[in-house]
C-alpha cells in the first residue's frame, strides 16, 4: 500500500520525490546507527516520505526530547500524519527550517536525519537547503543523508558529494547497504 502511494508521487513529481520506492529497514538501521539520540534534546527529520525512519528515530530518543519530521508534499504529509499520529509533522520545506524551529521554541538541533533526494536538485537548491541547515544544527551536531550508489555517476550526486566537506568539518561514507532498492549508502556528517 505505502509502495504504490510512494510510486504514485514519483511518478507525478519525480524531482521532489527522488526514489521510486520506500526506503528499507536495512537502510532505516544504518541511517541511525552511532547517533547515539538517546542523548539528544532535540531532533529533525527531513522529508520523512511514508515514515520508514520515523520510527527507528522515535524509538531511541528519551522522554521529552524535541522531534519533528518535515515534509513537503501533502499528499505524503497525510499518509504520514495518519500513520504516525503522535510525531509533529510540519508540511513545509526544508528551506523554511529557522522559521519552522523558531515556532516550535527550537534554538538549535542536535542531529538531523535527512532522506532528501539531494541528487536530483539543483545546485542552487542543494546550497540553499544546507544554508538553512546551518543555522539550526548545533555546533558539533550530526547531519545524516543517503545517496544512491548510482546518483555518484550523476552530475548533481557528485555536486553533493563536493558540497557536503565545504559544510560540514567532517564526513564519512557508510558501506552500501545492497537491501534497498536501489542501493544506497549513508553520509555520516558533523558540523
Ligand atoms: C527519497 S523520498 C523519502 C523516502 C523515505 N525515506 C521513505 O522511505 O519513505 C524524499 C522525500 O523528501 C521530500 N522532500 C523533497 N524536497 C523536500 C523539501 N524541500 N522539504 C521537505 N521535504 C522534501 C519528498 O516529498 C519525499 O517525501
Amino acid at each position: 500500500m505505502n509502495s504504490t502511494r510512494f510510486l504514485r508521487e514519483f511518478i507525478s513529481k519525480p524531482s521532489v520525490t527522488g526514489a521510486l520506492a520506500p526506503s528499507s529497514s536495512f537502510l532505516a538501521k544504518t541511517v541511525v546507527e552511532g547517533l547515539r539520540l538517546e542523548t539528544a534534546a532535540a531532533v529533525l527529520e527531513y522529508g520523512p516520505g511514508t515514515g520508514v525512519f520515523t520510527d527507528y528515530i522515535a524509538r531511541e530518543l528519551r522522554p521529552g526530547a524535541k522531534f519533528v519530521a518535515i515534509e513537503v508534499n501533502p499528499k505524503l504529509a497525510a499518509l504520514f500524519k495518519a500513520q504516525h499520529p503522535r510525531t509533529n509533522l510540519v508540511e513545509d520545506s526544508v528551506a523554511n527550517v529557522r522559521t519552522i524551529c523558531d515556532r516550535m521554541g527550537i534554538l538549535s538541533v542536535d542531529c538531523i536525519v535527512s532522506s532528501l533526494p539531494w541528487a536530483v536538485f539543483p545546485e542552487s537548491t542543494q546550497m540553499e537547503l544546507l544554508d538553512a541547515t546551518m543555522t539550526v544544527l548545533k555546533p558539533c551536531g550530526k547531519f545524516v543523508t543517503f545517496a544512491y550508489l548510482h546518483g555518484l555517476t550523476l552530475s548533481p550526486g557528485k555536486r553533493f558529494a563536493e558540497l557536503l566537506p565545504k559544510y560540514f568539518r567532517s564526513v564519512s561514507k557508510s558501506s552500501v547497504v545492497w537491501m534497498n532498492i536501489p542501493p544506497a549508502f549513508v553520509y555520516r556528517c558533523t558540523k
